[in-house]
């Protein structure tokens, strides 16, 4: 069979363990897939850094996002930029093409969700975005296709990486927000900007993103009630252990009824006391952790790393595979584009 094409968009930490993954698991894909995959782009931000290390040929980079996206030859594109624009427009061409995208980019799911689904919709082209939740960890898949004829009721996660290493050292040595910070940094799990983290805005994309899967519905960033957790002291995780507790920074989905019986949907982040006994309480180190609730299934817990270049590039392999095979079988993948936007309810609200 002929190659199934890819473009990739970024070649960061991600981007360059994909390029990694797909030239050392070559042959292994090919089998699975029954084609090869080839790789017949990288858009940089600017040609000239050191791309000597990874296993490609150097005349694949370009600085024309664009350009790339437009070609004819490419049947799939991946983009690990992240950010609104240009990865929105550069996405939204892709799609109404008719080309398949495999993305990361939680913030621009979480804050136009939308306009990626409908274009997609628009040019009969699929859309797979795994990887902008939770790094590795099988999660998005299983809310879109495994629990779909089931009715999930709550989704209970740990997913911000950075802050959970911060909440965990800070019960494991009775350290402050600050000094556990800098352990983060210096350990290379903090980013040099931990503002994103830290005050839940990361989280709470990730929670937009499970919330719309976990409903059927489209649950944006700014539908998240959010609170970040540079305000537990030590002395806030020093109570919470005398009541056999620790505290972590939650995200929490749940579906239920406003006060006039309507139904709706209340999303929300902050930091929570929760039982040592809670299966969520045990989850270090930077790991996350998502809890799902479903009327049949009773209940789910899905836990490995949630950040980090190469279990988020597993990830986005994954959906590169998924996006290869539907491309040759003519299948499509499943397509949110029909969501409607159910009533967020205030938090507070029964
Ligand atoms: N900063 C994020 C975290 C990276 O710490 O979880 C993954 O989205």
């Amino acid at each position: 069979k002929p190659a199934v094409r890819l473009a990739l968009l970024g070649c960061g930490t991600v981007g360059s363990e994909v390029v990694r993954l797909l030239h050392d698991q070559a042959e292994d894909l090919t089998a699975r897939i029954g084609a090869p995959l080839e790789l017949v782009g990288i858009a940089v931000r600017r040609l000239g850094r050191e791309r000597g290390s990874l296993p490609v040929d150097p005349a694949l980079f370009t600085t024309d996002a664009l350009g790339l996206v437009k070609r004819d030859d490419v049947d799939v594109v991946i983009e690990v930029v992240g950010g609104i624009e240009p990865a929105r427009s550069w996405l939204t061409e892709a799609l109404r093409a008719g080309k398949s995208v495999v993305t990361a980019n939680k913030a621009l799911l979480a804050e136009d969700g939308a306009t990626l689904h409908d274009a997609a919709a628009e040019g009969g082209a699929d859309l797979y975005y795994e990887a902008s939740v939770a790094g590795a960890i099988p999660l998005l898949r299983p809310l879109r296709e495994s629990l779909h004829g089931d009715r999930v009721t709550r989704v209970t996660g740990i997913v911000n990486g950075t802050t959970n290493f911060i909440l965990s050292s800070m019960d494991a040595t009775g350290a402050g927000f600050g000094e556990a910070l800098d352990e983060a940094t210096e350990l290379g799990y903090a980013e040099a900007d931990p503002t994103a983290d830290v005050e839940g805005f990361d989280a709470a994309a990730k929670a937009a993103i499970l919330a719309s899967l976990a409903f059927h519905t489209r649950v944006t960033a700014a539908d998240v009630f959010r609170e970040g957790m540079t305000g537990v002291t030590a002395a806030d995780m020093a109570s919470a252990k005398e009541m056999g507790c620790t505290i972590k920074l939650l995200c929490l989905a749940e579906r239920g009824e406003d006060s006039s019986g309507q139904e709706s949907v209340s999303v929300r982040v902050h930091p929570a006391m929760i039982p040592r006994s809670h299966p969520l309480a045990s989850v270090g180190d930077a790991f996350n952790a998502v809890f799902v609730e479903a009327e049949a299934a009773g209940q789910l817990m899905f836990y490995g790393r949630g950040a980090g270049g190469t279990p988020t590039a597993s990830a986005v392999l994954g959906d590169i595979v998924a996006a290869a095979r539907n491309r040759l079988s003519g299948t499509r993948a499943p397509s949110e584009s029909a969501y409607a936007h159910l009533p967020i309810r205030p938090i507070g609200e029964a």
